[in-house]
C-alpha cells in the first residue's frame, strides 16, 4: 500500500502539509535489541529547517483565528485515530526504543487520552475582567479585559524514552493555545514520533500548523534553538542539553523538564510490603529509563534489613529479556548508555557497596541490579544512571535522609513512605523537589496534575492546563468609558 510518509524504509518529514525527504544522507534508526535497521529519517539541512519554520510561521495566524471548538474537534479526531492505530504504533515504538510491548501500548493509549483531555481543557481557557475601582483613586469607568493569546511558533524537543507521549504532551497544548509547532523528535524514537505527526495530519490539521524536523540533535540542535522564528521552546531531555539550550536562547521563553535523582524515604512505621512493591516498580520499569524512576532509597537503619529483603525478593522476580517478550527489563537504548550504567556499578563495588543481586550484562542488556550500603562517596548516590540499578542508602534518622535527599543537584520528585501523615507532610514541606508522593512511587501522572522539577531538574510547569498556560500569554485591553 502507498504510504506517503515513507519510501521503502526511508521515512520523510512533514513540512507544510507534505511528506518530504531531506537532501543530506539520512540518519539510520536501529533497533536497540538486535542492532537491526528499523528505517531512516531525514537529516535536514539548514535550508530545509528554514522552510519548516517559514511554513509554521505562515500557518500560525490562520490557526489562531480558527475557532477553539474547531481546533478541539481536530484534536479529538487525532485522539480517535491514535487509539485506532495503537497496536501498530506501539509495535514500532517497542522495536525502536526497546520498550516492552505492554508499556509501549500503554504509552500510546495514554497519549490518546492526553490529547482528548487537552482538546476539552483548551475550551476552558477563559479570560477575565479586572475592574479599576479596586485600586485607590479609580472608578468603575475603567476596566481591563484580559484574554490569552498564543505565543507563535513553538519548538518542541522530545526525549527517547517517551517519543510518542512526550511529543504529544507538547504538541496538543501548543495547538489548543493557537500556536503552530515544529517537532524535533529524538533520533531513537523519530519513527514513532513521525507516526504521531501523521495522525495529526490525517485528523485534518491545516498545512504548516505541525511540522517535523529530524536529524541528530548534536548536528541541528543549536541551529533550531537559536532560529529567529522560534517563539517558545518546550524541551524534555537531559540536564546537560537543557542547560546548553538555556545558555543560548536569550529572551525566548523556555519550559524545561530535565533529569532526576528521585529519592524514596522509608520511615520506621512504613508498610514495608507496599513500599517494596512501589519502589521496585518505580525503579525498574522500562529498565529505569524514566526521569521519575526511583533512583535511590533512603531507609532508616532500624527497618533497612527487612526492607532490603523485601526489595530483593521482588527484584529477583523481575523478568529480563527482549521487548517483544513479557518482561520488565529490556536492553538499554544503546551501548553507550549501558557502559555508563556499568561505570556506576563498578564504582559502587570498588568503594565497598554490598551487591545484593545483578551486575550481569549482555551487550546493552543490564540485568536488574540492587545495592545495599551505598554511601555518599559513591557516584551511584548522586548520578542518574537511567538504567536498572537501585542504590539503598542507610540513614540514622529522618534529618539525615532529608539532608541527603536535598544535597542532590536534582529536584524532580521524592517519595515518603510512612503511616504517620503528620511526619509525611512535614518532610514533604522540606524536600526540595517539584512533587512529593506520600506512600507511592515517584511518577508523572495523572497528566492533568502539575509536573515540574526544581534545581537542575527543570524550569516551568507541565500538565495539561499548565502547559496550555505556558504556551500562551495574557493580552490586556483597557476600556475607558465616558466620564
Ligand atoms: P537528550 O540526549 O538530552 O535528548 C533529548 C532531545 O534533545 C532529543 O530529541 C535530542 O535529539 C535533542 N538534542 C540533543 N542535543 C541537542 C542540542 N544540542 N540542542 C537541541 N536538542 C538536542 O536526552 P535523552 O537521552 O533523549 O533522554 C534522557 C534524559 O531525559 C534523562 O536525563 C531523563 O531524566 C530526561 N528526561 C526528563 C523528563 C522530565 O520530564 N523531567 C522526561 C523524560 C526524560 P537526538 O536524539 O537527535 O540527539
Ligand atoms: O521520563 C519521562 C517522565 O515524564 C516520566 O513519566 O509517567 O513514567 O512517570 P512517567
Amino acid at each position: 500500500m502507498f504510504d506517503p510518509m515513507k519510501k521503502g524504509n526511508a521515512y520523510c518529514c512533514l513540512i507544510n502539509g507534505h511528506w518530504q525527504e531531506g537532501s543530506l544522507a539520512p540518519v539510520e534508526v536501529t533497533r536497540p535489541a538486535d542492532g537491526g535497521l528499523l528505517g531512516t529519517v531525514p537529516a535536514l539541512s539548514h535550508k530545509e529547517v528554514d522552510a519548516a519554520f517559514r511554513a509554521a510561521k505562515a500557518a500560525q495566524k490562520q490557526w489562531a483565528e480558527t475557532p477553539i471548538s474547531v481546533r478541539s474537534a481536530i484534536l479529538h479526531e487525532a485522539s480517535f485515530l491514535l487509539e485506532e492505530k495503537a497496536e501498530a504504533i506501539a509495535s514500532i515504538l517497542s522495536q525502536e526504543i526497546s520498550k516492552d510491548m505492554a508499556s509501549s501500548l500503554s504509552e500510546v493509549k495514554r497519549t490518546a487520552d492526553f490529547i482528548r483531555f487537552t482538546a476539552d481543557e483548551g475550551k476552558h481557557m477563559e479570560g477575565e475582567m479586572v475592574g479599576a475601582d479596586s485600586f485607590p483613586g479609580f472608578n468603575k469607568k475603567r476596566f481591563s479585559i484580559v484574554t490569552r493569546v498564543p505565543l507563535g511558533v513553538v519548538l518542541a524537543i522530545s526525549p527517547f524514552n517517551y517519543p510518542v507521549n512526550l511529543s504529544a504532551s507538547k504538541i496538543a497544548p501548543a495547538l489548543m493555545a493557537g500556536n503552530s509547532v515544529i517537532l524535533k523528535p529524538p533520533t531513537s524514537g523519530a519513527i514513532s514520533a513521525l507516526h504521531l505527526a501523521a495522525v495529526f495530519h490525517e485528523a485534518g490539521l491545516p498545512a504548516g500548523v505541525l511540522n517535523t524536523v529530524t536529524g541528530r540533535g548534536s548536528d541541528i540542535g543549536d541551529y533550531l534553538v537559536t532560529h529567529p522564528m522560534v517563539d517558545f521552546i518546550s524541551f524534555t531531555g537531559s540536564t546537560a542539553v537543557g542547560k546548553r539550550i538555556a545558555r543560548q536562547v536569550g529572551m525566548v521563553p523556555l519550559l524545561l523538564e530535565l533529569g532526576g535523582k528521585d529519592a524514596a524515604l522509608v520511615l520506621e512505621d512504613a508498610d514495608l510490603d507496599d513500599a517494596a512493591k512501589d519502589i521496585v516498580s518505580g525503579a525498574y520499569s522500562y529498565s529505569g529509563q524514566r526521569c521519575t524512576a526511583v533512583k535511590r532509597v533512603l531507609a532508616l537503619e532500624s527497618i533497612a534489613d527487612a526492607l532490603v529483603e523485601k526489595i530483593k525478593e521482588r527484584v529477583l522476580a523481575l523478568k529480563t529479556g527482549m521487548p517483544h517478550e513479557k518482561v520488565q527489563v529490556t536492553p538499554l537504548i544503546n551501548d553507550k548508555a549501558a557502559d555508563y550504567v556499568q561505570e556506576l556499578i563498578d564504582d559502587a563495588i570498588e568503594k565497598g557497596a554490598t551487591l545484593i543481586c545483578g551486575n550481569k550484562r549482555e551487550k546493552n542488556l543490564i540485568y536488574p541490579t540492587l545495592f545495599d550500603n551505598v554511601t555518599t562517596d559513591m557516584r551511584l548516590a548522586w548520578e542518574e544512571p537511567f538504567g536498572p540499578v537501585l542504590p539503598i542508602m542507610r540513614i540514622q534518622d529522618v534529618e539525615e535522609g532529608i539532608d541527603i535527599a536535598n544535597r542532590s543537584e536534582y529536584g524532580l520528585q521524592a517519595s515518603v513512605f510512612t503511616k504517620n501523615i503528620d511526619s509525611a507532610f512535614s518532610i514533604a514541606e522540606r524536600l526540595e523537589v517539584g512533587t512529593v508522593h506520600i506512600n507511592n512511587k515517584t511518577e508523572r501522572g495523572p497528566d492533568h496534575f502539575p509536573f515540574l522539577g526544581v534545581k537542575s531538574s527543570g524550569m516551568g510547569t507541565q500538565g495539561i492546563r499548565y502547559s496550555i498556560e505556558a504556551m500562551s500569554r495574557r493580552k490586556v485591553v483597557v476600556v475607558n468609558l465616558e466620564p
